[in-house]
């Protein structure tokens, strides 16, 4: 089993990123270790460029999620963490994999459409091949499984046609050069909304900091930005169909019900018929407690630039040695020659 998957170094983590992915990186960290497997984690900084950036912040952003993962779990002895400006093989593959990938199949991606919108003159090529890195990420890997929320499944789709194509154009049926990977979605919380609107995920570019939760906010922030989050007037119900059509209550429950390990009905059991002026108040102290201790990690790890920039070394060496096989395998399939 290998696992891998990645997140951009832009601005903070979030509650979205944290219960749609990161609290599944570390899980399936220590169950894959324990089993013998590997996980691979990087900052998808070649990705961070695909849209209008700071550059004197990108290096400052990608350590501070180093220190944002690690504080959260993700333990550099166990698992590859690095960047993939890095790891030359990630755009390497990417060129490789652009023959096989159709315009088709990029143009149908909803996340090109959103961040596109109507300007897709205007747009740059790297939003638009964008999901072709991201498959050579994960195959450059041979990963089998890649843990994300919702919104990266159609990403994961296209990267599995990608393989198959390639496999099929390129490679025997006995000696394929790509695994297909398996998307790793959680039940619950595999798409927190923004705390402003419920039909809009929680996002680092929403230019609202009250929309989110930052990893970051301190014990005040995370109550006032649950207080002031968007509800209706009724009281919650006493189980989950009562919830279809209010989705800024479905939303604040599915975050009471993935943070304290519950179902959304075992939260219903215990709230249904409560109105938000109680609802409100219990989920910040369920956050604030949940959050502390990643919270005080995080700055203590922040503040030690040396060993931030020591884990991104170890992970890119380590990265790179287990890239090359396939990057390899990638080239003579094609046919190109390399001495
Ligand atoms: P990114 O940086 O937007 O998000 C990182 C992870 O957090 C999840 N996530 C959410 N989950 C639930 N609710 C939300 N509101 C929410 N917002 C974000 C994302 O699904 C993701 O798992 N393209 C990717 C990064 C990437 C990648 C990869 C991922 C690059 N290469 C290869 C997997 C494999 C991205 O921009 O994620």
């Amino acid at each position: 089993m290998r696992i891998v998957s990645g997140i951009q170094p832009t601005g903070n983590l979030h509650l979205g990123n944290y219960l749609g992915a990161i609290r599944n990186w570390v899980k399936m960290q220590d169950e894959v270790t324990a089993g013998g497997g590997q996980s691979l984690y990087f900052l998808a900084d070649l990705h961070a460029i695909s849209q209008p950036h700071v550059p004197a912040e990108l290096g400052e952003n990608t350590r501070e999620m180093v220190a944002a993962l690690v504080a959260c779990g993700i333990d550099p002895d166990r698992s590859v963490l690095f960047n993939q400006a890095q790891v030359p093989a990630h755009a390497e593959l990417q060129w490789l994999l652009n023959g096989t990938a159709r315009m088709g199949w990029l143009n149908r991606m909803t996340q090109w459409k959103d961040k596109a919108g109507k300007n897709r003159e205007g747009a740059s090529v790297a939003l638009f091949t964008y999901p072709v890195l991201q498959a050579a990420d994960v195959l450059l890997y041979q990963a089998t499984h890649v843990p994300v929320g919702d919104d990266q499944k159609q990403h994961l789709e296209l990267a599995r046609d990608i393989a198959q194509k390639f496999n099929n154009d390129f490679a025997s049926e006995a000696a394929p050069v790509f695994t297909l990977p398996e998307p790793i979605i959680p039940p619950e919380a595999a798409r927190i909304m923004s705390l402003r609107d419920g039909s809009a995920k929680m996002s680092k570019s929403d230019p609202s900091d009250m929309s989110r939760i930052n990893l970051t906010d301190d014990a005040d922030a995370i109550m006032q930005k649950v207080k002031k989050a968007k509800t209706d007037p009724e009281p919650l119900p006493s189980d989950k169909g009562g919830l279809d059509g209010r989705p800024e209550a479905a939303n604040l429950v599915g975050i009471y019900a993935a943070m304290s390990g519950q179902s959304v009905d075992a939260v219903l059991g215990q709230f249904g018929g409560e109105g938000f002026g109680r609802f409100k108040p219990a989920l910040g102290e369920l956050l604030v407690e949940s959050l502390a201790p990643i919270n005080a990690r995080f700055l203590d790890l922040r503040a030690d630039r040396e060993s931030l920039d020591a884990i991104l070394a170890k992970g890119a060496l380590k990265a790179r040695e287990l890239a090359a096989p396939t990057l390899t395998a990638a080239y003579a399939a094609l046919g190109l020659v390399r001495f």
